[in-house]
C-alpha cells in the first residue's frame, strides 16, 4: 500500500461525507471508512507490513486519516442535525405580511368614471397631445391674436414655437380635420396654465372636452346629454341650467351649473349658498372653427362642452384644496383606494 492510496482514499471519503443526505447514509460511511472491517483495518493491516523502519510513519498517517475522517462525519453529522431552512420552516397558520396597495389616482378614477357615463351616450374617446401648435390651441378655435388666454403670462410657450396646450379644445380641431362628420367624442387629458397654486388653481389639471358634430344638433342636445350625466354622476334629483357666457370658440356660449348634491339647491358651503356649481364652459361650435377644419357651417352644427375635471373631483369627494391632489401624500390618496 502507498501513502497515495490513503490520501486518495480520504478525499473520495470525505467528498462523499459532505454530500451525505441523511443519518443512514453518513452510518454506511462512517462502517466503509473506520468500521471493523474498514478501509481503515486494510491501513493498519498496511503498518504490520511496512519495513519495521517505517512503522511509526505509517502510524502517524493511520492516525491521521483517522482523525480527519472523523471530523468530516462529525461536522456533516452537526449540519444534518441542524433545522432545515424554509420549508420546515414554514409556518402556513401565521398571517401574512401587509402590503400597501396602490390605488388609483382619484383624477384617474374621475376620469374613468365620467368618460364611463358618456360612452353610455354613444361617445368614443379622442386624444390630442399636451404639446399643441398655436394654430390648434388658439388660431383654429377663433381665438383673437389679442386674447388673454394667448399672453406669455398665461400659457406656457416652448422655444420652439409650440405651446403646452392650456386646454383640450385643441383635439376638437385635431380630430375634426381628420374625421368627416358627424362626429361624437370626448377627450379627457393633461392642461397646462401659467397660474400660480393656489387653494383653486393648479398650474397643470384635467379637462375632459366633448364634441358632437352632425346635422342639426342644438343647444338642446347640449342640455340633455350634460343633464344626463349630470345624473348619472351626482344622482337623480341633480338639475341641469346654462348661464349666457363668452368662449371664442362657440356662439352662443354657456357656462353649466349643477344643482348642488350636496345640499339639494338649498344653499350651503359646498355650493357657496348658491344652490349651484359651475361645472362645465359650453356652446354651439363656432362656425369658424367648422371653417378652420373644413367643414361645412351650413351643412352641420354641433355642440362642445369643456368639464375641468379636478373641480369635479374637489365637488364629489369634498376636497378642499387642489393641491390635495398633487401633492402625492399617501395618507390623503389611500382614502380614494378601491
Ligand atoms: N376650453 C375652455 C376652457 O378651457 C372650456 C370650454 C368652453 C370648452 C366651451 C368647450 C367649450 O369645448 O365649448 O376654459
Amino acid at each position: 500500500m502507498h501513502f497515495e492510496t490513503i490520501a486518495q482514499w480520504q478525499t473520495e471519503l470525505t467528498t462523499a461525507i459532505g454530500a451525505a443526505d441523511s443519518g443512514a447514509e453518513l452510518e454506511a460511511l462512517r462502517i466503509r471508512a473506520l468500521g471493523r472491517n474498514g478501509l481503515i483495518h486494510d491501513i493498519m493491516g498496511a503498518i504490520k507490513t511496512a519495513p519495521p523502519g517505517d512503522r511509526r510513519a505509517w502510524g502517524q498517517a493511520a492516525n491521521a486519516w483517522k482523525q480527519a475522517v472523523q471530523t468530516a462525519l462529525d461536522a456533516r453529522q452537526a449540519d444534518l442535525a441542524r433545522p432545515r431552512a424554509a420549508p420546515a420552516d414554514f409556518d402556513v397558520t401565521l398571517p401574512g405580511y401587509w402590503r400597501g396597495l396602490g390605488s388609483r389616482h382619484p383624477v384617474s378614477q374621475l376620469i374613468e368614471r365620467a368618460v364611463g357615463i358618456f360612452r353610455r351616450l354613444g361617445f368614443t374617446v379622442a386624444e390630442g397631445p399636451e404639446i399643441e401648435t398655436v394654430h390648434n390651441n388658439f388660431d383654429a378655435l377663433n381665438t383673437p391674436e389679442s386674447h388673454p388666454s394667448r399672453d406669455q403670462q398665461d400659457t406656457f410657450y416652448l422655444a420652439d414655437g409650440q405651446l403646452l396646450r392650456c386646454h383640450t379644445s385643441p383635439v376638437q380641431v385635431r380630430h375634426m380635420q381628420a374625421h368627416q362628420p358627424p362626429v361624437r367624442i370626448v377627450a379627457p387629458g393633461r392642461c397646462y396654465r401659467r397660474d400660480t397654486a393656489d387653494a383653486t388653481h393648479s398650474a397643470n389639471f384635467h379637462q375632459i372636452e366633448g364634441l358632437y358634430v352632425a346635422e342639426r344638433v342644438s343647444l338642446a342636445d347640449l342640455k340633455g346629454d350634460l343633464a344626463f350625466f349630470a345624473r348619472a354622476l351626482l344622482g337623480p334629483d341633480v338639475k341641469t341650467r346654462l348661464r349666457p357666457h363668452f368662449f371664442p370658440f362657440t356662439e352662443p356660449s354657456v357656462e353649466v351649473d349643477f344643482s348642488c348634491h350636496v345640499c339639494g339647491g338649498q344653499g350651503c358651503r359646498v355650493c357657496k349658498q348658491s344652490g349651484w356649481i359651475e361645472i362645465a364652459g359650453a356652446g354651439m361650435v363656432d362656425p369658424n372653427v367648422f371653417r378652420a377644419v373644413g367643414y361645412d357651417p351650413e351643412a352641420v352644427t354641433g355642440y362642445a362642452f369643456g368639464l375641468g375635471i379636478e373641480r369635479m373631483a374637489m365637488i364629489l369627494y369634498g376636497i378642499p384644496d387642489i393641491r390635495l391632489l398633487y401633492d402625492n401624500d399617501v395618507r390623503f390618496l389611500s382614502q380614494f383606494g378601491v
